[in-house]
């Protein structure tokens, strides 16, 4: 169940223990941003508390705080030769595990992280399962804040409605690599893929929020339990 307040956290809970019967002793893991992936790391650092040995690739300034206070050793990129398996939350999923991602405004370094990984596993509750990507929410693109004007004339004339990310004080949020956010409204994306090469294509534009074939593996929590969607 989701209150307006978001997920259920015993939903996330669950997620987060069945997302952790894939972590073995020894592993370089991604870690992603956002409520499920946080509850992932909270229930990781029991672990490392207890004795397991893995690294953490952070995502987000935010996860890497958190993972570092429960104790998960934190490596950059440049210190590993590859990720075992990186572990994120998502926006939006569909049936083919095509996603949407960014609402926390951490996509680039996700999308960077997951690359880099064996196995992209990812953590939702039922209601971010959509037909097609674009139904539930608007698609984050990362900018440069110096093209703004121009990439949202260019983003429009693919069909969007692009909105530069505020914080509550009315400024532009700031990634934690110094560029904005614009969430684009499509109507429903029947080629997500095709999409995201072409919003890549405007001069500005950084990476979308548009993962496309890049998810091995989608853990549903529920009220009962967890649905498995590869
Ligand atoms: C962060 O930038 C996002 O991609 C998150 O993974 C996504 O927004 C899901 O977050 P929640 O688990 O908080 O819904």
């Amino acid at each position: 169940m989701t209150s307006s307040q978001g997920p259920d956290p015993a939903a996330l809970n669950r997620v987060a223990n069945a997302a952790l019967t894939r972590v073995a002793d020894g592993m370089t893991l991604g870690l992603g941003t956002g409520r499920a992936a946080e509850a992932f790391i909270e229930r990781l650092g029991e672990r490392v508390r207890r004795g397991m040995r893995v690294r953490g690739v952070a995502t987000s300034k935010r996860s890497e705080e958190l993972a570092r206070r429960v104790q998960i050793d934190c490596v950059g990129l440049d210190e590993i030769d590859g990720i075992d398996v990186a572990f994120d939350g998502a926006d939006e999923v569909t049936p083919d595990l095509a996603l949407t991602k960014g609402l926390g405004g951490a996509l680039l370094r996700e999308r960077v992280v997951a690359y880099e990984a064996e196995r992209f596993i990812i953590l939702v509750t039922p209601e971010k399962l959509v037909p097609k990507l674009g139904m539930r929410t608007a698609i984050p693109i990362e900018i440069v804040p110096f093209a703004a004007g121009s990439a949202m004339r260019h983003l429009r004339a693919l069909g969007g409605e692009p909105q530069v990310r505020k914080k509550p004080d009315g400024f532009p949020f700031v990634t934690d690599n110094m560029n904005w956010i614009v969430d684009t409204r499509f109507s429903p994306i029947d080629d997500p893929g095709k999409l995201h090469d072409e919003a890549r294509k405007i001069p500005g534009v950084v990476d979308t929020g548009l993962f496309v074939r890049m998810a091995d593996l989608v853990l549903v929590g529920g009220d009962e339990g967890v649905e498995e969607f590869k």
